[in-house]
């Protein structure tokens, strides 16, 4: 991937503008009686199986440019200092660019806690190892996005070897590995061939947030809005896995407060992936972005409070409505 389309990705998806989504059709009953103080909420809980102290994690960007390592530096600090799990932006670059290697190391360089790498299925089994020991990933993400590709005039056309590789990273890694969206969210039909492969973590990325057709068309000047068809939002995706056992549901998507987190926990993801919400605070000094992340955390226990639930489990007791 070049370092301008990189930079292209970052500035367009900027300038997107929160919307409305499925969330806002989920409506949950509180209550005035919790019997609880905010000192009772505890938000931890595991992510790929590793202890993590709140829900939600900051996923996958960016790398590979001047840009892309400056937000790299600023979010993994942020990381560090709340302990969030962080995703890298697609490794694939390192392999064509070896100078683009330290806007990946940078993120190991300052965030001592929980790193998933990301490649893209094109990637061997060889490669994925690489992608992890240059930065020391304790997971790595695989990131699926035949549409995103197609819509660019010098995407993949070529998609033969991507379960085929899914299938050995799964099986030889030695680490945990999510198979994610791009934000137009995983398929029914998509989940049913993942789970032959045998991933066990998934992160839905669904639609209702940053869409990669927009950014695309916007990037090329044609067109593909129409595709959009196609996408599946977050909430929705994750009510039509409301009866899987067999895959560790993650969301991200169009996750835009702490309602969202709380909203995706109740229709069972185990924990929430925000991109464009940490990239806004890229544009702040450190202390700022601070401050926002811990108004988010007080913010999902007062929900938690207004739900009479303190402990993320016991979300699942939550009634609600969709309307
Ligand atoms: C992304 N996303 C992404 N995903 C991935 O797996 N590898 C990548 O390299 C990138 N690159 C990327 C760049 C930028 C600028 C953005 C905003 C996003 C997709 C991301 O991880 C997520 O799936 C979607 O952005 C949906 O989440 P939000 O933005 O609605 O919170």
């Amino acid at each position: 991937m070049s370092k301008n389309r990189k930079d292209d990705h970052i500035n367009i998806a900027k300038s997107f503008k929160k919307k409305s989504n499925m969330f806002d059709k989920i409506l949950l009953e509180g209550t005035d009686l919790p019997d609880l103080s905010m000192d009772d909420i505890d938000l931890s809980t595991e992510f790929l199986g590793m202890k993590v102290p709140y829900p939600f994690y900051i996923n996958a960007m960016t790398g590979g440019s001047e840009k892309a390592h400056k937000i790299n530096e600023f979010l993994s600090k942020i990381a560090d200092h709340f302990n969030l799990p962080m995703v890298t932006g697609s490794q694939s670059i390192m392999f064509k660019d070896p100078s683009s290697i330290d806007s990946f190391k940078v993120i190991r360089n300052n965030h001592k806690g929980i790193i998933v790498g990301n490649i893209n299925p094109n990637m061997t089994l060889e490669q994925a190892q690489v992608a992890v020991s240059t930065i020391q990933a304790n997971a790595l993400s695989i990131h699926l996005n035949v549409i995103q590709e197609l819509v660019m005039n010098e995407g993949d056309r070529d998609f033969r070897l991507w379960s085929n590789h899914i299938e050995s990273v799964v099986k030889h890694l030695n680490k945990p590995v999510i198979v994610k969206q791009v934000g137009l969210g995983l398929s029914l039909k998509t989940i049913q061939k993942i789970k032959t492969l045998g991933v066990k973590y998934i992160d839905v990325s669904g639609s209702g947030g940053t869409s990669f057709i927009d950014i695309e068309s916007t990037r090329s000047a044609k067109d593909y809005s129409y595709l959009n068809d196609f996408s599946i939002d977050t909430a929705q995706a994750l009510i039509n896995l409301k009866n899987e056992k067999d895959l560790e549901i993650y969301a991200s998507g169009g996750i835009r407060h702490p309602l969202d987190v709380i909203k995706s926990l109740i229709l069972g993801a185990k924990a929430c992936g925000l991109s464009k919400w940490f990239l806004d605070l890229t544009d702040l000094e450190f202390a700022a972005a601070v401050k926002k992340v811990e108004e988010f955390i007080e913010d999902l226990k007062k929900i938690m409070l207004i739900l009479g639930v303190s402990s993320l489990k016991d979300l699942k007791q939550v009634t609600y409505n969709i309307v």
